[in-house]
């Protein structure tokens, strides 16, 4: 009979312990009382060239398909990318919209001209989704488009004429032909870019005489109606920040001119380990997931300098940093055409995709859209098809699991993790960010990127009286796990019951290899 105050004494000590002293290396302060700026929906926009089945077969299939379809766009891709609010897409592409002439893709589909994808596998493009094609998709999704020009091999008359061709609804043969061919009212379009990777397949400029033709195709591309242009300048290689600068200096100097025609500048970084040896997107080896980590993590040490160099010329962050093509870039699927870029997409892409947007979010003051490439068969893909056949990616379900950040207050965070370690080097073994929603609802995402090792974190939310916490989680078996067709889903989104709330203090334990988030309300 003694033993069972005893009993009890060690129970309670074993619970206060558990809840209140047990050392945890991971910590996470979240400032709920410190909100300032808004994680802009927009970094949550994708990309979609004419690259592979990333359109034909990916998205249009054409009004005659047996695939259920609305005016040839596929409906099974439209229901799953709304349900992870897409908010822009950008086309045509990417290398492709420098040597797109936007002609050839307008009027019966019958009587368009076709050529050949120089860039993409050589194969023959018909034309057949065009200005229209892609408006439409846009609509069906209720998203933004964001139109590429080609500045490479096309003119200041024809980027302008297309411009007219989408917005203006005067007297102008460009409103007349959009008119003959089918469309009465003209288009809203937000967000437009001067050329693509200027430096490389959109020309091969220098920084300096491509500032000079972005003022140039910037200041003939004009605002019709109601509608007002966010003109987004091509950026120049990763950690070219001479680049930067040589752009900035431009809009700066030509105050007047430049200034009120550009809204954003571009930074493509894609998570590369190594140029010439990419690896395999599914078999691969825990240093091959350490490596790709790592290289991913680089992503905010770019976003910081090309910010710092922007913030000399614009302090008030007038212009957006716009990581228009960012992702992982594997070797394409063994058997598939090269140029097709096509690869799976297993946990280690969810884990890539949620360090990326937990770096985006917390530079939301100067990020205000991010494309991942691509959006449906190419690269770190949200969707696979094969026919009728649809997948839905480990990428896919980490975009619809953060979509609960879109448009929310971004929340400072001050994380304090273990060391994720493979041999002499190490990475932090967590990554995250908050957010509060126009409900209150306060939303903290936390990636595990250590692959064996669960994480045991407490966090702290400062300046808020939540009491209630919820949460999902992506995990697998494995690092390879992927979704396949005709198989059930080996990665996807399941509740997660791993975190607690005691007294404003959360405790979450984090499974390796995983992404959580976490609702405190
Ligand atoms: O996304 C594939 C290609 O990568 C794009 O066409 C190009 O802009 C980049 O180099």
């Amino acid at each position: 009979m003694k033993l069972k105050p005893f009993l009890i004494i060690v129970a309670l000590l074993c619970i206060s312990n558990v809840l209140v002293s047990q050392p945890v290396a991971n910590t996470l302060i979240v400032h709920a009382d410190a909100a300032n700026d808004t994680i802009s929906k927009y970094i949550y926009s994708q990309f979609a060239e004419h690259l592979g089945h990333g359109i034909y077969g990916g998205v249009w299939v054409g009004e005659d398909s047996p695939i259920p379809n609305t005016r040839g766009i596929r409906n099974d891709v439209v229901d799953a990318l709304k349900k992870i609010k897409v908010a822009a897409v950008r086309w045509p592409g990417g290398c492709f919209a420098d040597e797109y002439h936007w002609r050839d893709g307008i009027g019966p589909r019958a009587d368009r001209p076709k050529m050949v994808n120089t860039n993409w596998g050589g194969v023959v493009e018909d034309n057949s989704f065009g200005t229209h094609e892609f408006m439409d998709l846009c609509e069906q999704l209720g998203c933004e488009p964001v139109i590429c020009g080609n500045i490479g091999s096309g003119t200041v008359e024809e980027m302008a004429d297309w411009v007219q061709y989408l917005t203006s609804d005067g007297d102008n043969p460009m409103t007349a032909l959009r008119k003959k061919n089918g469309r009465e009212k003209p288009w809203k379009v937000k967000f437009w870019g001067v050329g693509n990777e200027t430096w490389g397949c959109g020309g091969i400029m220098t920084a300096d005489f491509y500032a000079n033709e972005l003022a140039r195709y910037s200041f003939f591309l004009k605002n019709y109606g109601g509608n007002s242009l966010t003109k987004i300048a091509s950026g120049g290689l990763p950690e070219d920040y001479g680049w930067t600068d040589a752009i900035m200096k431009k809009w700066k100097n030509v105050d007047g001119w430049l200034q009120p025609y550009l809204g954003g500048y571009s930074l493509h970084y894609y998570t590369v380990p190594d140029w010439n040896k990419k690896g395999s997107a599914t078999n691969f080896t825990e240093s091959d997931w350490f490596a790709t980590l790592s290289t991913t993590l680089k992503m905010e040490d770019l976003v910081t300098r090309h910010s710092a160099v922007m913030d000399q010329y614009d302090p008030h962050k007038r212009i957006g940093l716009i990581v228009d093509e960012w992702g992982d870039w594997f070797d394409v699927e063994p058997g598939t055409n090269p140029g097709f870029l096509y690869q799976q997409n297993t946990l280690r892409d969810a884990i890539v995709a949620a360090v990326n947007l937990n770096i985006f979010h917390k530079h939301c003051d100067r990020v205000k859209m991010t494309n991942i490439a691509q959006m449906v068969n190419v690269l770190q893909a949200m969707i696979l098809t094969k026919g009728k056949e649809i997948v839905l990616t480990p990428t896919y379900y980490v975009f619809k699991m953060y979509s609960v950040h879109q448009d929310a207050a971004m929340l400072p965070i001050d994380l304090q993790c273990e060391p994720y370690t493979s041999g002499k080097d190490t990475l932090p073994a967590l990554s995250a960010s908050a957010s509060r929603d126009k409900e209150g609802k306060i939303h903290i995402s936390i990636a595990n990127l250590d692959p064996v090792r669960t994480q045991n974190l407490r966090c702290e939310v400062k300046g808020t009286s939540g009491s209630k916490v919820a949460g999902e989680v992506i995990t697998a078996a494995t690092m390879n796990a992927y979704n396949d067709f005709g198989k059930p889903e080996e990665v996807t989104m399941k509740p997660f019951t791993g975190a607690q709330l005691h007294n404003g203090i959360l405790t979450v334990s984090l499974p390796a290899k995983s992404i959580v988030t976490l609702e405190v309300k």
